[in-house]
């Protein structure tokens, strides 16, 4: 009898965490390398959310609370979704995890049986599809290419679905490209699922206030009130309110589903760090001025990026609305060779040679789901991105 599980085997190490620590093995060696891996704000909690914890601490408020979330926090994720989205939801609506992550894979657990199909558009996040295969479904990865600026056009959308379709996953803002749909995109996805009421949405919301420009930020149950009662709305704060380590992300959405959800977080974890929550109330109701203050300095960056990116031989880096990643296409690169004799047959070999060559830690497009191209995530200093950006020119520079 094996010891290791069969659904295990359906799954794959996150090559996000590879590509992490590959760079780590270098650094200690003592090599000059730059991260541009990393999916989570370089910046500090804000002060007003640390104090809210300690205090938390202070008044003893660490014994564990209701399974999915404490009611105070709760009812401050309804505010947030009125205040925000224009969405009414009541407290037995909302689902508090560990992260989003959490979130996420409580509702395919609850939901997913055998055959089960869920559309997935590519490039995706690393864990939805292995997510889905843990959950025992079937991702369904809809290709989204460059041309269409990264993202699923209704025809491709309406082509995915079949009767055993049971989930579509948006992202918008997207990790990785960083795309994002505007209203009326969005709505010409929602009058395809409108046609097709088997299918529930599963929308994930995590970079709402990393948009930059005049973009406005909407989500498929505000754009389409006919979806409400069959879509999740997946959010958090680690990346609105640079809380990443704190764990704290929620859900709302019909009753039942969240119920369902609840009930296999009790079996698992219970509740999120009740410190966490605390911090996670203030974060939602307090002062909002982080949310300005980081969203400009991430779109400092991301023109900064997509400039210099742009400038390298081979590379050609789409302008992205939202999130802090860039997803350059490197068309131009692949079958040439590096100054120190790499072969680039594919995105891979590029960023293997990258990182050997000049330092600079890209995580390559096949990981999510679309080649050839990779990911650079510029949630790191100005001066950092600059220098990573002039290393990859001259990189680019030299294949032959
Ligand atoms: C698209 C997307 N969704 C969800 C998450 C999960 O975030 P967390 O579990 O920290 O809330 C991430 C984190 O990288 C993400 O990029």
């Amino acid at each position: 009898m094996p010891f290791l599980s069969d659904q295990l085997s359906r799954v794959k190490p996150s090559p996000t965490i590879a590509v992490t620590t590959k760079a780590g093995e270098l650094k200690a060696a003592g090599r000059d390398v730059i991260g541009l891996g990393a999916g989570e704000p370089d910046f500090d909690t804000p002060d007003n959310i640390k104090q809210a914890a300690i205090a938390a601490i202070n008044a003893g408020k660490t014994k564990y609370t209701a399974v999915d979330g404490l009611p105070e926090l709760k009812r401050a994720i309804c505010e947030k979704f009125k205040r925000e989205n224009g969405l009414e939801y009541q407290p037995n609506q909302i689902s508090v995890g560990t992260g989003g992550k959490q979130t996420l894979y409580n509702a395919l657990v609850a939901t997913l049986n055998p055959g089960d199909e869920v559309i997935i558009p590519a490039p995706y996040w690393v864990s939805y599809p292995d997510m889905v295969l843990l959950a025992g479904g079937e991702p369904v990865a809809v290709p989204c290419p460059m041309e269409n600026a990264y993202k699923l056009t209704p025809e491709a959308l309406e082509a995915a679905i079949t009767p055993k379709t049971k989930w579509f996953i948006f992202n918008s803002p997207s990790n990785p490209t960083g795309a994002g749909y505007s209203r009326d995109e969005l709505k010409a996805l929602t009058d395809v699922l409108m046609r097709h009421p088997h299918v529930w949405v599963l929308t994930d919301d995590m970079y709402e206030h990393l948009v930059f420009d005049d973009f406005e930020f909407c989500t498929p149950a505000q754009v389409e009130p006919g979806l409400y009662d069959r879509t999740l709305t997946c959010n958090g704060v680690s990346k609105a309110y640079a809380m990443t380590g704190w764990r704290i992300g929620y859900a709302a959405g019909p009753v039942e589903l969240i119920k369902a959800m609840a009930k296999i977080q009790s079996q698992s974890t219970s509740n999120p760090c009740t410190i966490s929550q605390w911090a996670a109330v203030e974060a939602l109701n307090g002062p909002q001025d982080y949310i300005g203050e980081s969203r400009a300095a991430f779109q400092r960056r991301r023109n900064l990026v997509v400039e210099m990116l742009n400038a390298a031989p081979g590379v050609t880096c789409p302008v992205p609305e939202g999130a802090f990643y860039v997803y350059p296409d490197i068309s131009g690169c692949i079958g040439k060779t590096s100054a120190g004799g790499a072969k680039i047959t594919d995105d891979e070999a590029f960023a293997t040679a990258l990182l050997e060559e000049t330092g600079v830690a890209v995580v390559f497009g096949a990981a999510f789901g679309l080649s050839p191209a990779f990911r650079v995530s510029y949630a790191t200093s100005d001066e950092a991105l600059k220098d990573a950006c002039t290393r990859i020119q001259t990189f680019c520079k030299g294949l032959q």
